[in-house]
């Protein structure tokens, strides 16, 4: 089997840049989301991003035509899955929505389709029951920017065959990403179990008001290298993303230290997401 047509579930923060690094790298992609306002804008992210990237002289005129006719967005599920040979699913971090997505698209999809997950911490064999095909059920993580950044986690439940690995590996490579794979399920896979050690403690350091989050970042930046501090990256990956992970932790694991910490809980409440809200701890006015 050859992966040719894409379907993206969810057009937010995540979902519309994987579906248009998918077009680039030319797949034919279908990308919906429940949430007119946010296609409207995931269409007009893509039709200023083709444009910016000619007049950077860094893609052709020819391939920003191709690119944006191999992307269709639609309005629902079914006209996004229906004859496509992988989902990618970007939806809100929460098992039961996403348990309740993988089993209509087990009705939707062909019998070959590959369905897998963009999630950040919930491994695809809490979700693969809610279908028939567990074995094509998978975690495919990429990382934000996805456009950017090259970084794709391939991870093999028990119930995930090799051939839905080695599809997966290749598509990610087809898509000029850089995919490791994970032959077993951990919480956080590899990347997010180094990152929320890092914000835990960032988090922690800003709680006992022991320095500003704008310090912590500059000493995280300056003094570990990184390219961004964790205030900043928190901003950029959604305040809202960090407590949902974490509440679905604390869920599971009922430990009180696992409970979001009281900024991020404080953030989350006031509608101070991040970047895609114009507000975090930092302002995007
Ligand atoms: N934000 C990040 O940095 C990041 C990085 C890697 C992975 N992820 C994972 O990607 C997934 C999406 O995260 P995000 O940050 O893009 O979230 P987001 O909230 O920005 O986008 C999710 C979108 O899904 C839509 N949606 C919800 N239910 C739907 C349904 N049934 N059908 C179609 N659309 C639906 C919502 O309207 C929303 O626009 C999560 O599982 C998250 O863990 C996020």
């Amino acid at each position: 089997m050859e992966i040719t047509k894409i379907a993206v579930i969810g057009a937010g923060n995540m979902g519309h840049q994987i579906a248009l690094c998918a077009a680039l790298s030319g797949f034919q992609v279908k990308c919906t989301d429940t949430n007119t306002e946010i296609l409207d804008k995931a269409i007009r992210f893509a039709d200023d991003y083709l444009q910016e990237r000619v007049s950077k002289g860094k893609l052709s005129q020819e391939a920003a035509d191709q690119a944006r006719n191999n992307i269709a967005f639609v309005p629902t599920v079914e006209a996004a899955a229906a004859d496509a040979d992988l989902v990618i699913e970007a939806v809100i971090e929460n098992l039961a929505i996403k348990r309740k997505l993988f089993a209509q698209l087990d009705q939707i999809c062909p019998a070959h389709t590959i369905l897998a997950t963009n999630s950040s911490y919930i491994v695809s064999s809490k979700i693969a029951d809610a279908t028939t095909r567990a074995d094509k059920v998978c975690n495919m993580h990429f990382f934000n920017p996805a456009l950017v950044m090259k970084l794709v986690e391939v991870v093999q439940g028990p119930h995930v065959s090799a051939e839905t690995v080695e599809l997966l590996m290749e598509a990610a490579k087809k898509m000029g990403k850089t995919p490791v794979l994970l032959h077993k399920e951990i919480y956080g896979f590899l990347v997010n179990r180094f990152l929320q050690a890092t914000r835990q403690e960032a988090l922690k350091l800003l709680d006992m008001g022991v320095a500003s989050y704008e310090d912590i970042d500059t000493a995280v930046k300056n003094g570990l290298g990184y390219p961004m501090g964790p205030f900043q990256l928190l901003d950029l990956t959604g305040i809202d993303l960090a407590y949902h992970v974490s509440m679905e932790r604390y869920r599971e694991s009922g430990d009180p230290a696992d409970r979001p910490s009281p900024t991020v809980v404080e953030k989350f409440t006031k509608g101070e997401w991040g970047k895609k809200v114009g507000k975090g701890f930092y302002d995007y006015e």
